[in-house]
């Protein structure tokens, strides 16, 4: 398959996406969000893949959906169009997604982050939800999974005032899992993402779902749910081989993958 806007890439068992407008920061406009969807398809048909890592450049994750596309647009018409209705392409991906940030993650690019399973950052990357200076609001899930990454106070700040978060108050807040040195930002997000894709994928992707039905179940229904989903993997001969390697002092070579 052929890309304009990302590039994607086979590292053995992880998929990696690219952003690539470099001219505009990664700006996302329509072209490269469809282009992701379609690479995100065939990486979650491809046995051979088991985790999948998304970054930008060294300077941008991504500055925002592209404001210069945007610019004309009209109610009626973004309406009608359900504009942006198909950015969200990255939470129903199954397999694990890793965001790897360096640099800008504003707008839209930070609301791509948040959509990935965690965010490994760069000491240089700067968050946040700037579209307020633009007399709009976030349109990706800014307001919810911010809010939910850092609380109120902080999402509710940057939303209303603009204010970009670094590196450090990101992990402090706990929006992003790590910070990598720059250098090796996406050589650590690959070799996080080998790890995961070693792992059993049933169990893997049993452990996604189970964790992001804590931002939508209750507790009583999210760990009954975890415990259906716990009690479903003794039948996998997976959780046969993990056990019996442990007893027997060995890595598991698990079959599932
Ligand atoms: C289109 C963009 C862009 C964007 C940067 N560029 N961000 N083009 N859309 N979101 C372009 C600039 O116009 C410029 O092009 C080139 O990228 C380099 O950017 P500069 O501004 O010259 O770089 P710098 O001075 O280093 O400033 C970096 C920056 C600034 C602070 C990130 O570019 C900036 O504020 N960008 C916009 C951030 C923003 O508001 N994002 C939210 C967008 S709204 P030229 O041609 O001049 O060289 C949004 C809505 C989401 O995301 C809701 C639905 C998804």
């Amino acid at each position: 398959m052929t890309y304009e806007t990302i590039i994607v890439e086979k590292r053995g068992r992880v998929g990696l996406i690219v952003l690539n407008r470099p001219e505009s920061l990664n700006a996302l406009n329509e072209a490269m969000m469809v282009e992701l969807g379609r690479a995100l398809d065939a990486f979650e048909s491809e046995a051979n893949i088991g985790c999948i890592v998304i970054t930008g450049s060294e300077r941008a994750f991504a500055a925002g959906a592209d404001i210069k596309e945007m610019q004309g647009k009209v109610f009626p018409a973004t309406y009608r169009d359900d504009f942006i209705g198909n950015w969200d392409r990255v939470t129903r991906t199954r397999k694990p997604v890793i965001a790897a940030v360096s640099g800008y993650a504003l707008g839209g690019g930070c609301e791509l982050a948040m959509m990935c399973d965690f965010i490994l950052a760069s000491p240089t990357a700067k968050f946040g939800q700037p579209e307020i200076t633009l007399g709009i609001i976030p349109g990706a899930g800014g307001t919810q999974r911010l809010t939910h990454a850092v609380g109120k106070a902080k999402a509710m700040e940057m939303c209303l005032t603009g204010r970009n978060m670094d590196a450090e108050e990101a992990e402090r807040a706990g929006l992003v899992s790590r910070i990598v040195a720059s250098g090796d930002l996406v050589e650590e997000a690959i070799r996080t993402a080998e790890k995961i894709a070693d792992m059993s994928m049933p169990a893997v992707m049993m452990a996604k779902e189970s964790v992001n039905n804590a931002q939508e179940m209750s507790l009583t229904a999210g760990t009954r749910t975890e415990r259906r989903l716990f009690h479903s993997l003794f039948a996998t001969a997976d959780q046969k081989e993990g056990m019996a390697a442990f007893a027997e002092k060995r890595s598991p070579q698990f079959k599932h993958k």
